[in-house]
């Protein structure tokens, strides 16, 4: 075998060690949340998780939620130009939108702090990244005529999923 090809021979092993290990760290990382099989999915969707460390595992997570936050926010704001002459209805909706434009805020804000590794504080961020949705949902039930949407009921439970599987991996860091 020339030199050269031996070279890559090197190459191609330590890159399939590399990925071999890094599928057992997110698969690892994934058994410490409450939704493995979310965590699993939304890290392997993203091909950067393939060299990501922990602290890169938890902020692929966060920019899921950040995703689904902001589409959320999107979502509730055509249904506020679209939707309804209702005055409460509309009045509802427009805080919801604020509630998940906050809580694209504070995961935005919990990516400042995982980056100063400052992971305690990044926890303190996820979990009022999770409330939001929840405060929006409360925002619904002080109009008892008032339907919950079942798409923002959808919305609701996978930001907070998401926020308590970014969480976990920050407390793994926090440790
Ligand atoms: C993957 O995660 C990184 C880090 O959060 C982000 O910058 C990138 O946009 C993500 N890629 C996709 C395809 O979502
Ligand atoms: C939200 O999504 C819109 C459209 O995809 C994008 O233009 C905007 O920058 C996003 N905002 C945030 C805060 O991520
Ligand atoms: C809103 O009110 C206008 C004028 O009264 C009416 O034409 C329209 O159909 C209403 N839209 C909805 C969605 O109820």
């Amino acid at each position: 075998m020339g030199s050269l090809s031996f070279f890559f021979l090197l190459v191609l092993l330590h890159h399939s060690h590399f990925i071999t290990a890094n599928s057992d760290l997110i698969k690892k990382t994934c058994k410490n949340t409450n939704y493995y099989d979310l965590c699993l999915s939304s890290l392997k969707a993203n091909a950067s998780s393939s060299k990501a460390d922990t602290r890169g595992l938890a902020v692929i997570m966060i920019g899921v939620g950040m995703a689904n936050a902001n589409g959320t926010y999107t979502y509730l704001s055509s249904q506020l130009l679209s939707e309804t002459n209702d005055t409460i209805m509309k009045k509802v909706l427009k805080e919801c939108a604020y509630k998940y434009s906050n809580a694209n805020d504070a995961l935005k804000d919990s990516l400042v702090e995982l980056d100063l590794m400052s992971f305690d504080y990044a926890s303190v961020q996820l979990s009022a990244a999770k409330d939001y949705p929840n405060a929006c949902h409360n925002a619904f039930k002080r109009f008892p005529g008032l339907a919950y949407p079942k798409e923002l009921a959808s919305h609701e439970i996978s930001l907070e999923r998401i926020c308590d599987v970014a969480s976990s991996i920050v407390n793994v860091l926090v440790w």
